[in-house]
């Protein structure tokens, strides 16, 4: 198995390029399928989830010619197939967009039951009301998810819950149903937006995303169309915060500061300094971080993903920090690997009290999803000596090139192919030279 060598302490400084939005990508590319003509899609982050999903696109008949580059052509024209391949479908949790797309272009769909990070219950009920009142008959059986409809009709759905999830793949059915469809409670992250936006690109009437009420007129036919996917805010986040907790001085570039006022916000409060600038944010480590109390909202509040991050910041602040994760009931499993390295946290629920230390000290560490690996890797480049960074492939399902972009700006980090250590790397370098 991978994983990551970091040797601590070094402050991180210069300018990191952030990429194309996981949580948009992987919504934006089966939209593609809604369309009778190829669409081409922009600042797509090469990521596992990414290319996992483009190969899911493939197994149901679309044409897919994904790059690193950042750039997909998909082609969903010749989609004749409404069921996804289960032992794929269930490594991914944004496979169930694949649900509303083909409920929403052929009336049936065929999709195993998401996978996706363990970080608490991940139901899908909201998802599956939604389609029931455009008309579909929804059954789960044997862990594949059918949903069937001879029509598809408008209808006014109120989300019990505000989630992202269930928003978007109500908006992938809804445009294409007879009618008006109006989603209130709907979720107004970013992500969201970019869908909605990109769903017009493609000739839908989709209007009022980013607020709390969506409402969407179905359309008979989409076209084909070119589209440049947002920036990635938790990504963008994560290198924030990692420049905070090294007491660095770090460029996050690329970015739509809007996206990350709730971020900025915390490490102002915790007495960092934070420029922002058009499509950049600067963020200088200008001093041991103060205690901060945490609680993640739906946007425009705290971001979930970003709990597990900035627990590492809080873990070397001055003072008690309080962290209250509100939208999952298990996003807690960092924190067993954060005392491996001295950090002193209590977890009462979805209550985490956060003690800040002197400092964390280098470990053996095992990454349990993506945002923990995330936290993880940012605690060793705080930490004093060396940490190893186990179960990487859950880091490389969202960020992109991370090593890569952190030696960059002066990380000491480098990926350890399955059975490698490094001595045998520094003295292969050293024969090398
Ligand atoms: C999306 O997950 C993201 N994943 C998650 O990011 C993110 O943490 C989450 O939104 C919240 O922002 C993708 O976009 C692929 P939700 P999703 O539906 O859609 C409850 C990452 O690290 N709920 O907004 O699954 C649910 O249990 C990942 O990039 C229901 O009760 O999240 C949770 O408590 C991790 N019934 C809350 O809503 C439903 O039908 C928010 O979930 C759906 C959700």
């Amino acid at each position: 198995m991978e994983k990551f060598h970091i040797s601590g302490g070094k402050p991180l400084a210069g300018t990191v390029h952030i990429g194309g939005a996981k949580n948009a990508a992987v919504a934006i590319m089966p939209a593609v399928l809604l369309a009778d003509e190829p669409c081409t899609i922009y600042n797509i982050p090469y990521i596992d989830d990414v290319i996992i999903l483009a190969d899911i696109l493939e197994e149901v008949g679309a044409k897919v010619s994904l790059n690193s580059g950042g750039c997909a052509v998909i082609d969903g024209s010749s989609v004749t197939c409404n069921k996804a391949p289960y032992d794929m479908a269930k490594r991914m949790r944004a496979s169930y967009y694949l649900l509303g797309v083909l409920l929403g272009k052929f009336g049936e769909a065929e999709i195993p039951l998401p996978g996706g990070c363990e970080i608490g219950a991940r139901p899908i009920d909201q998802h599956i009301k939604g389609f029931e009142a455009l008309g579909a008959k929804v059954d789960i059986e044997h862990g594949v998810v059918k949903a069937r409809a001879d029509r598809l009709v408008g209808n006014e759905i109120y989300l019990d819950v505000v989630s992202v999830g269930a928003t978007i793949n109500i908006m992938l059915a809804a445009v294409r149903a007879e009618g008006s469809t109006t989603i209130v409670n709907a979720a107004k992250e970013p992500h969201v937006v970019d869908v909605a936006n990109f769903l017009n690109t493609m000739g839908a009437r989709v209007k009022g995303a980013g607020t709390d009420t969506i409402r969407i007129k179905g359309v008979d036919r989409m076209n084909g169309c070119e589209y440049t996917i947002i920036p990635d805010q938790i990504e963008a986040g994560t290198f924030m915060i990692a420049a905070a907790a090294t007491g660095g001085d770090v460029v996050v570039a690329d970015v739509i500061p809007k996206h990350l006022e709730s971020t900025t916000a915390k490490l102002l409060e915790m007495g960092m300094e934070v420029i922002e600038g058009d499509d950049y944010i600067r963020v200088r480590g200008i001093r041991k971080p103060r205690k901060v109390n945490i609680k993640t909202l739906p946007y425009p509040g705290f971001p979930t993903d970003l709990q597990q991050p900035i627990s590492v910041l809080c873990s070397i602040a001055k003072g008690t920090s309080i962290i209250t994760e509100s939208l999952f009931d298990h996003r807690f499993r960092h924190v067993e690997e954060l005392r491996r390295m001295g950090a002193n946290i209590k977890v009462e629920d979805r209550v985490a009290i956060v003690e800040g230390v002197d400092a964390l000290t280098g470990a053996l560490v095992s990454a349990t999803d993506l945002r923990a690996g995330a936290a993880l890797i940012i605690a060793g480049l705080t930490a004093q000596g060396v940490t190893e960074v186990e179960n990487i492939h859950y880091i490389d399902r969202g960020y992109e090139k991370i090593e890569k972009k952190l030696s960059a700006i002066g990380a000491d980090i480098r990926r350890l192919k399955d059975g490698e250590n490094l001595l045998k790397v520094i003295s292969s370098n050293i024969a090398v030279r």
